[in-house]
């Protein structure tokens, strides 16, 4: 079924740890958002046991999903965040992680947003480009302090994911290339308010095969080297997320044991703390996309359809990425029927699935899109003026609402005639 026991069937009926989903979207309504906090935590305990023996710090990826309950869970853990925005940083900050964990990456910061990195005291901004070495320099003297940074490395090394995700290619917008850095290290010298404090990469995301993190991290590694000889000192390496997960049962995805294995044995002589930023890994199979059958079609050619009431606007990525998600009924059913499953929303790429074989379920039954845990919710939009769904996080029995449905008010409140 997926990575986790805990989406699991209890009496035909699928339940979140020990909680059935019939009884949540009873309670809730439909669309909802279901994270078993359970699972969030299992996979927070797999990632740090695969790499117990590397001084490390983990920082959750807060894109993948930046619900405050699901951010603090893993604050709760020790764990800082990797953010990509000002918007991102407020919401670390008020989940309740200390700015001394967080990292603040991204390509195209602000003034504005370095400025609120700086007055905050994380732990350091990554630069990208010379350019933003240049602003984050200004916003620093501007403020009498010294910012740390972290350079991206852009190691050239195309992994082989959807081409939407890959961004260790040198010819994506992300890091500064090889050929960049002796002018990157050279400015660096003559900027007073920044200080170099660590090397960083990120090749992409949902990437199957260790080696490419290998040849990556050699890359990193030599810069490193070269960092060192020209007498700055580096407290941490970066290697970034991109650590994969099952979305499809039959396309296991490789364990996270053998990053380890590989990646160890490279990192530990490098001698300073590894910073991991996954965000996938953490929270991709601990949440489910619960919707109702609002109606079943066929058309003149045979074909099934099962119109739900989540669509694309609720989970984007099987229009954008062409992924697969795994579509369970909530009650079982003996009789299987193809089917498209497909939301309300005017665009043929609002699907789930396409010619799947599904439980044979009526009109008015429920079926969970399973995986929808990362990039699902932070990806919603009001297109088709739909409402954001309601969150929950289920814990052994207990249950707690951990967002509120939007409501029609929500969707005109910013606006002024
Ligand atoms: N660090 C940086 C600098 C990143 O850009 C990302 C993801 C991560 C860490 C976390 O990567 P992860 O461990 O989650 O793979 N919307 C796409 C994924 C975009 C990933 C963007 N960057 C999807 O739904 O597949």
């Amino acid at each position: 079924m997926c990575e986790h026991t805990d989406f699991h069937y209890i009496d035909d009926v699928l339940s979140c740890e020990d909680v059935r989903l019939d009884h949540l979207a009873e309670t809730y309504g439909t669309p909802l958002y279901v994270t078993s906090k359970r699972s969030l935590e299992e996979s927070a305990r797999q990632f740090e046991e695969a790499f117990a023996s590397l001084p490390h710090m983990t920082c959750y990826s807060v894109k993948a999903n930046f619900n405050l309950s699901v951010i603090r869970t893993f604050a709760r853990q020790g764990f800082g965040c990797d953010v990509n925005s000002g918007g991102e940083l407020f919401r670390a900050l008020n989940a309740g992680v200390s700015a001394e964990k967080i990292i603040f990456a991204g390509v195209g910061k602000k003034d504005e947003e370095i400025g609120y990195a700086l007055d905050s005291g994380v732990l350091m901004l990554k630069a990208e480009s010379l350019s933003e070495l240049r602003a984050i320099d200004r916003e620093a003297s501007a403020r009498g302090v010294v910012a740390p940074v972290a350079l991206r490395i852009n190691p050239n090394v195309t992994a082989e994911t959807h081409p939407y995700i890959t961004t260790g290619d040198s010819k994506e917008k992300f890091g500064i290339d090889e050929a960049g850095l002796e002018e990157a290290f050279s400015l660096l010298r003559t900027l007073g308010s920044v200080r170099l404090v660590c090397l960083d990469m990120h090749i992409g995301s949902q990437i199957f095969d260790p080696e490419y993190y290998v040849a990556a991290t050699a890359v990193l590694l030599d810069i490193f080297e070269t960092a060192k000889s020209l007498g700055f000192s580096i407290g941490y390496l970066d290697i970034g997320g991109g650590f994969p997960v099952t979305y499809d049962p039959r396309k296991p995805a490789t364990p996270i044991s053998h990053f380890a294995e590989k990646l160890i044995p490279m990192l530990a002589p490098a001698g300073v703390p590894v910073i991991f930023e996954p965000g996938r890994f953490l929270v991709a199979n601990a949440s489910v996309l619960l919707s109702k059958i609002l109606y079943r079609k066929r058309n003149h050619t045979g074909k099934m359809f099962f119109i739900v009431d989540a669509g694309m606007t609720e989970l984007i990525r099987p229009a954008l990425y062409q992924s697969h998600h795994e579509v369970l009924s909530v009650t079982r059913h003996e009789q299987t029927v193809v089917a498209d499953v497909v939301g309300p929303v005017c665009e043929s790429s609002d699907f789930f699935a396409r010619h799947r074989t599904l439980d044979d379920a009526a009109e008015g039954e429920l079926i969970a899109v399973m995986s929808a845990g990362a990039y699902a919710a932070v990806m919603s939009s009001n297109y088709n003026g739909r409402l954001r769904p309601a969150e929950v996080m289920v814990d052994g029995s207990n249950v707690k609402l951990i967002r509120r449905r939007e409501t029609y008010e929500q969707l005109i409140a910013d606006e002024l005639f």
